[in-house]
């Protein structure tokens, strides 16, 4: 059983899957419903975090409009593309290059939360990965501020996911306790774990920690409400 199913097993009123997970022929069968396609893409790296720390691997997310983390991709229209051809449009848009997604890119496909939309029809999300050069990430990074007509609209900024833990105690940790869009979070993590991205151990440790810093986040949130009420 997958993460995310397990999740939606286990919090079904959060996400509200209608029967998680399903496979990509399955999803296509659905008469009716919406489609949108996500991208994991990614790359090893020697670099290093001021010099000594090693960063592994790139794993590019972005600040969405909603203000919540996400994968590059979006909606598509099966009456006109393809979900990999839709996925490969979408990042045009968002990222400024339209990466080339296979079949054999295709990760997982599950129902997307009821109340993501207002139209009753269901939305299934596909989501993809693919590993790159480090020199095509680089690229993309570029591109994404200079090229993507959705740069500063759909789009925020890229962001990268820091896979180190520092000696604080911040990294991987930091980022696991912001706000992600529907299941992405999830996503990232059965990711991480699914291409041995990070131990197991790393990722329990990282995430026990962010569940920490969450209870930080949450009265940090509440002094800034008190400022308000002044
Ligand atoms: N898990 C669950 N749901 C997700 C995820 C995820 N990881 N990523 C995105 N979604 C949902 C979004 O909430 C949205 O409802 O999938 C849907 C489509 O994804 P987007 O990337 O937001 O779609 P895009 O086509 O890029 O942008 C269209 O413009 O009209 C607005 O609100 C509309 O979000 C939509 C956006
Ligand atoms: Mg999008």
């Amino acid at each position: 059983m997958s993460i995310t199913q397990r999740f939606a097993n286990s919090f079904p009123h959060i996400l509200k899957m209608a029967s998680g997970q399903l496979s990509r022929a399955e999803a296509l069968a659905c008469k009716g419903c919406r489609h949108a396609c996500h991208v994991m893409l990614y790359s090893d790296t020697r670099s290093q975090l001021f010099g000594r720390i090693p960063i592994r691997h790139i794993i590019l997310m972005q600040m969405r409009f909603d203000g919540l983390l996400g994968f590059p991709g979006g909606l598509v229209t099966l009456s006109k593309e393809t979900l990999e051809e839709g996925l490969s449009r979408e990042l045009l848009e968002e990222i400024g290059v339209a990466v080339p997604i296979a079949e054999e890119n295709h990760v997982e496909s599950c129902y997307g939360p009821a109340s993501s939309s207002s139209s009753s029809s269901h939305l299934i999300l596909h989501f993809y990965a693919k590993k790159l050069e480090e020199e095509q990430i680089l690229d993309i990074e570029h591109s994404a501020v200079s090229k993507a007509a959705d740069h500063g609209h759909e789009v925020l900024g890229m962001v990268r996911v820091p896979l180190y833990q520092t000696q604080g105690g911040r990294g991987l940790s930091s980022f696991l306790s912001h706000s992600f869009i529907g299941n992405a979070r999830l996503q990232l993590v059965d990711c991480l774990l699914r291409f041995g991205l990070i131990s197991a151990k790393h990722l329990h440790k990282a995430l026990s920690q962010a569940v920490e810093t969450h209870k930080d986040t949450a009265q940090d949130l509440k002094l800034a409400l008190a400022l308000t009420q002044k």
